[in-house]
């Protein structure tokens, strides 16, 4: 037997079992034996106080003779003492089936007369009392106490088979319950050594119960698809920069290029210099703004969630994007705006929201139409930002939260395609969800925050 099953946690809480089973049978057994021993032995008294009684009365009545009489017809009996004794006044016995004793008057235990060790060594004894019944005249009545211990006897060894089995129980289970568990741990420990050697999609097979390893077999595969999440979203980010920067960085290499082989006065340098130093900050804005998004993925702000007055915010940024969406002839309004309370960070909220704003400003033809409602459901709140341009195709529509994905049509307008990106990131931080629909036309962006308790 592998010795590591004996080391096992559930092995050793049936061993604990098996031991205080053990114990409580052991006192429950003592606690039975006392009370069948002594209720044996207070019948055999009573027994032998009315056979005592019944000795004396013939006394009292007629004399030794009668007495005697009694003493035989008491141990014709089989209900009373199977021993009796009278003695006359010089000691010697008159009648019952035992030598003459020295008297001893109370409870008394005597030798059986043709006494042999029984089987486990035990002499046998007679338990019974002592009396005088006339000044002289000695009588005692009492009875074998060998039926009493041969049942005793019987009853201890069945509660030691008993206990014996159950051990032995004891001991299987505990082996078949520390081999099932190890069975399992060892699948765990199978799977977790092949994820570290490179199989990164293997996970924990669950078993479809509800015990505490399947819910730690469940815990560890939820965190290892979380894992995974955040390690293809770290290579996507990769390729996505590779990619990505690859445009912006070639401009600039063209464009020193170009000053390096046709610039000739200070003024040509100073322009093309004030160019590459707007193309560096678009590059390093790009950069900043993947680390926004890296960093509110990674959850750290939900440490600093308060409640925060979303109506508050709304209102504020009309306030400010009101005069921006005037210049381009468009209309921003509020139709609907309930009080509405969310458990967040105020400045990413209002991130989110300028994004918004910003692209129903920037992708759409002037005198667009945008509108911001904001409603509490009994679900959480509820805000919408609409406009009435030109909308994304639905195929698109999953699409444009990626890193850097711009449509087609976008593509004239300045951007880097990452201000949906960092939306997601923070509807996904803020637990809540970010729906795009066709607004007939145009397109609608619906965000459900979940209730703030
Ligand atoms: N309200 C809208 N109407 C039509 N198209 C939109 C709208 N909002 C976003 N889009 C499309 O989705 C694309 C992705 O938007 P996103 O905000 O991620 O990037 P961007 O606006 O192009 O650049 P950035 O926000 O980083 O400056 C846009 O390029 C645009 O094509
Ligand atoms: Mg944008």
């Amino acid at each position: 037997m592998e010795i590591r099953l004996l080391r096992t946690e559930s092995f050793r809480l049936t061993a604990i079992f098996a031991v205080l089973f053990v114990g409580a049978t052991l006192i429950l057994s003592g606690v039975l034996y006392a009370i069948v021993d002594s209720a044996f032995k207070s019948e055999i008294i009573l027994n032998a106080r009315q056979d005592l009684a019944a000795v004396k009365k013939g006394y009292d009545a007629e004399g030794i003779g009668e007495a005697t009489e009694v003493v035989n017809q008491r141990l014709a009996r089989p209900t009373t003492s199977d021993f009796l004794l009278l003695q006359n006044a010089a000691g010697q016995r008159v009648a019952g089936n035992l030598p003459a004793v020295t008297p001893v008057i109370g409870t008394v235990r005597l030798p059986v007369p043709t006494a042999r060790k029984d089987d486990h060594g035990a002499e046998h004894r007679i338990l019974g009392r002592g009396q005088f019944i006339a000044p002289g005249v000695y009588a005692f009545a009492g009875q074998n106490l060998a039926v009493l211990k041969a049942t005793e006897h019987k009853a201890l060894r069945a509660i030691g088979w008993t206990l014996a089995a159950a051990l032995i129980f004891a001991v299987a289970g505990g082996i078949a319950l520390s081999r099932g568990f190890l069975r399992r741990m060892d699948t765990m420990t199978q799977t977790c050594q092949a994820i570290m050697a490179g199989r990164l999609s293997d996970r924990i097979p669950e078993p479809g119960t509800q015990d505490e390893l399947a819910r730690l077999a469940s815990t560890i595969n939820a965190m290892l698809d979380r894992i995974s999440t955040l390690m293809e979203n770290v290579r996507q980010i990769s390729t996505d920069i590779a990619h990505d920067l690859r445009t912006p960085l070639t401009r600039l290499r063209h464009r020193l290029e170009l000053v390096s082989a046709e610039a000739t006065t200070v003024e040509e340098y100073g322009v093309a210099v004030d160019r590459v130093i707007a193309d560096t900050d678009g590059i390093l804005s790009i950069f900043s703004a993947l680390l926004r998004i890296g960093q509110i993925e990674a959850g750290a702000a939900r440490a600093s969630f308060r409640q925060v007055d979303l109506d508050k915010v709304v209102k504020s940024l009309a306030d400010i994007y009101g005069p921006v969406a005037e210049d381009r002839k468009h209309v921003l309004a509020i139709p609907v705006i309930e009080p509405a309370k969310v458990l967040g960070d105020r400045e990413l909220l209002s991130q989110m929201l300028v994004n918004l704003i910003e692209n129903a400003i920037a992708h759409t033809p002037d005198r667009t139409r945008i509108t911001i409602d904001l409603r509490m459901t009994e679900a959480g709140a509820s805000m919408r930002i609409a406009d009435n341009g030109p909308g994304i195709p639905a195929g698109e529509r999953e699409k444009v939260f990626r890193r850097f994905y711009r449509l087609e049509q976008g593509r004239s307008t300045p951007g880097s395609g990452l201000g949906l990106s960092l939306v997601a990131a923070i509807t996904q931080i803020h637990g809540a969800t970010i729906e795009l629909t066709d607004n007939a036309p145009g397109l609608c962006a619906t965000i459900a925050f979940p209730k703030c308790r």
